[in-house]
């Protein structure tokens, strides 16, 4: 007759089993061809008739018992295994996050707004090399070598006869000009370098936006309305623009322009120095000359050309009193745009 004893005992080893090797161990140790239950099984024939029903009977009742807390035993395993899988995998939507998202630097914002609003009066984007031929940044615009003009804007040069960071935007005028007939509006904003000591309205790197316009009849008037228009719709309709004779080589006659500080609505403050303007750039209608070195006649054409800064802009736009924070790396500015 069965042990009891051998029921409990496979019970208790398979509720305790690790993992599916031991449940497999202990199924062979009871189950197997030559395990504990099988081999009473088998002897059963070996009894005395009348003990054979009761000893077979019990025999199989171990062995279904057994048979049953190895199901168990397996199922506990696998809901274990799916538990920690699940654990594992398990994604928390509400963890905090120390992500930060991006945006886009208040610069690079603002070029935005100024592309956009000359991309409405009909104008389109040009490009050039922010690493210039001296011919472009300087000769094609008549400045040539020995001219003052030269000392307008302190140029780094490089190793590199020939070659320099552009110090103007104004050479993308002449490539376009060498490539496009009359008529023709586009803007070209870009970095550009001067070896320049920095204050609270300079940097020696800094973007500029050139314009040019050529076409038949075009004047100092259309120049004039192109830049209001313009600042009204970054500034807003009470932004005033002053034209002061200046001079440039390659316009004439040329001017520089200045946008009414609005920080102080041209009372005077700290960011316009007290005067009430802020100088944004230069312009001017295109030397003759320089059209005739392109090709195009300038007695059928006629045209204007500027150049502006627009972070001066920024700094009215967003109320900043120092522009060296735009190019600075830090967070806590940039992240209020
Ligand atoms: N290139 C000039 C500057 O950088 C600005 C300018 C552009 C002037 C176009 C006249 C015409 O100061």
């Amino acid at each position: 007759m069965i042990d009891l004893g051998i029921i409990k005992e496979a019970k208790v080893a398979l509720s305790s089993a690790a993992d599916e090797r031991a449940v497999a161990e202990l199924r062979v140790k009871y189950l197997g061809r030559k395990g504990l239950v099988t081999a009473e099984l088998k002897s059963v024939g070996t009894l005395a008739p009348r003990e054979r029903a009761a000893a077979g009977a019990a025999a199989n009742k171990a062995s279904a018992e057994i048979e049953a807390a190895i199901a168990e035993a397996e199922n506990r395993l696998r809901l274990a295994k799916l538990e920690q899988s699940t654990q594992d995998a398990r994604l928390d939507l509400t963890a905090p996050s120390d992500v930060r998202i991006g945006h886009l630097h208040p610069v690079g914002q603002l070029m935005d707004e100024i592309v956009r609003l000359f991309w409405q009066m009909g104008f389109s984007v040009a490009d050039g090399p922010e690493v210039e031929t001296e011919w472009y940044n300087f000769e094609a615009l008549l400045v040539g070598a020995d001219h003052p003009a030269r000392d307008m804007q302190d140029t780094f040069y490089s190793t590199t006869p020939g070659l320099l960071p552009r110090t103007h935007t104004s050479g993308v005028q002449v490539r376009y000009m060498e490539t496009h007939e009359p008529p023709i509006r586009i803007i070209a904003p870009g970095k550009v370098y001067r070896n320049e000591d920095e204050d609270n309205r300079h940097l020696w790197m800094f973007y500029q936006v050139e314009g040019l316009v050529v076409d038949k009849g075009i004047s100092m008037a259309d120049l004039k309305g192109t830049l209001l228009a313009m600042l009204k719709g970054l500034l807003g309709d009470d932004i005033g623009l002053r034209l002061r004779p200046n001079f440039f080589p390659y316009t004439e006659p040329s001017v520089e322009m200045d946008a009414t500080c609005i920080i102080c609505r041209g009372k005077g403050c700290r960011t316009c120095s007290g005067t009430g303007w802020i100088e944004l750039g230069g312009a001017g209608m295109v030397h003759p000359q320089v059209l005739r070195n392109v090709g195009i006649d300038p007695h059928v054409y006629s045209g204007f050309a500027f150049g502006f800064g627009p972070e001066r802009i920024a700094l009215v736009k967003y109320g900043i009193d120092d522009i060296r924070y735009f190019w600075r790396p830090d967070l806590r500015f940039l992240e209020q745009f």
